[in-house]
């Protein structure tokens, strides 16, 4: 017997590649997503798919009453750009924090009683060390990461009044493409590293800007751990199980573990597509971190995680795979 399970957001980029994965397994999928930053394309076609809006009790109530038997719930919808976070807090407030609250009084109220939560490294803030723990500081510095750590505290606090069980997945720097080459990363506007560099082989940007080199790192670049798109999905299930078997509640980095500078991945990218790519250094961006990198030793031990894409040239070989094939993203947009 599958499972059948609720996801929010699996119309967004690692919402839909968790979905792929979810029925590659076999069990059943129920979506709901706004189609805000989200795109009916990338819904997998045999989900069920609702569109709504999570700050919406009545639509929420109204899923849950026809969708019954939902096993457990992947919570993936949310705003997550840093720098908009930054200029308009409220909306991540309201997003973010109302969206929850009100799909947790519908949950709670249905006695759906379990949920994964898509967290972030941004709840860190600026680290204490390399690599990070769950048990570091978690002090963020922007609106984003701070609406993302409220929403774990909310499932903390819940939990404990009404009995939810949650797993919060903190992921570092989600990267590459589905492999069949249907569902990718498509944001608009986009603002990461590997999208952005891909853009100038496929023509659409003609260099990649730089955003410091005068970090404290071995090219003056800032460091990240990229972890492909396909191994958060797999940790998405293995969380859902961890659940279904009676487990506590429980916080979980996901990275490889490796960090490569802004330098290094653009190289990586000149080598995968075997063209030129233009590069400009700029100054840094407000509120990067210098090195970001993940300790997922918890999530290997305890979920029995096992990420199959580490290497950067596979991870940017399928992240180019969708981009040169969709230059302009999903055609709903
Ligand atoms: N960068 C550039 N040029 C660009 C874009 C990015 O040099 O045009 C650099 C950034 O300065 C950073 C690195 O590339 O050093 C990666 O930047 P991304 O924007 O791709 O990713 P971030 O590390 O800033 O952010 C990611 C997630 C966020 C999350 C954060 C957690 O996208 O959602 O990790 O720290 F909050």
């Amino acid at each position: 017997e599958g499972m059948k399970i609720l996801v929010l957001g699996g119309a967004g980029y690692i919402g839909s590649h968790t979905v792929y994965e979810l029925i590659d397994a076999g069990e059943d999928v129920v979506i709901i997503d706004n189609l805000e930053t989200g795109y009916k394309e990338a819904v997998h076609p045999k989900a069920k798919f609702y569109q709504g809006d999570l700050r919406d009790r009545a639509f929420v109530d109204s899923v849950l009453d026809q969708e019954t038997d939902i096993d457990a719930v992947i919570h993936f919808a949310a705003n997550s750009l840093v720098g908009e976070s930054m200029t308009n807090p409220l909306k991540y407030y309201d997003n973010n924090l109302c969206g929850t609250k009100t799909m947790l009084e519908s949950m709670v109220a249905h006695g759906v009683d379990k949920i994964v939560f898509s967290s972030t490294a941004a709840t860190y803030g600026e680290p204490e060390k390399t690599p990070i723990l769950e048990t570091d500081r978690t002090e963020p510095t922007n609106t984003y990461g701070e609406t993302k750590l409220s929403m774990e505290k909310m499932f903390k606090w819940v939990g404990k009044a009404h009995g939810l069980r949650f797993v919060s997945l903190r992921y570092f720097n989600a990267c590459g493409a589905h492999k069949s080459g249907e569902i990718g990363e498509a944001h608009n506007p986009e603002t990461h590293l590997i999208p952005l560099i891909l853009q100038v082989p496929n023509g659409k940007r003609d260099a990649i800007s730089i955003f410091g080199t005068d970090y404290p790192t071995k090219d003056g670049t800032c460091v990240r751990d990229y972890i492909h798109v396909t191994d958060l999905a797999q940790a998405h299930i293995l969380a859902v199980k961890y659940l279904m078997q009676g487990n506590e509640s429980d916080i979980f980095n996901l990275g490889n573990g490796i960090g490569f500078t802004v330098k290094e991945v653009i190289e990586t990218a000149k080598e995968v597509t075997g063209k030129p790519i233009k590069a400009v250094e700029e100054g840094r961006r407000a509120g990067d971190p210098a090195v970001l990198i993940a300790s997922s030793e918890k999530a290997k031990k305890v979920l029995g995680w096992n990420p199959e894409h580490a290497n950067l040239h596979e991870i940017i070989e399928s992240a180019w795979n969708w981009h040169s094939t969709h230059p302009e993203g999903y055609k709903t947009k």
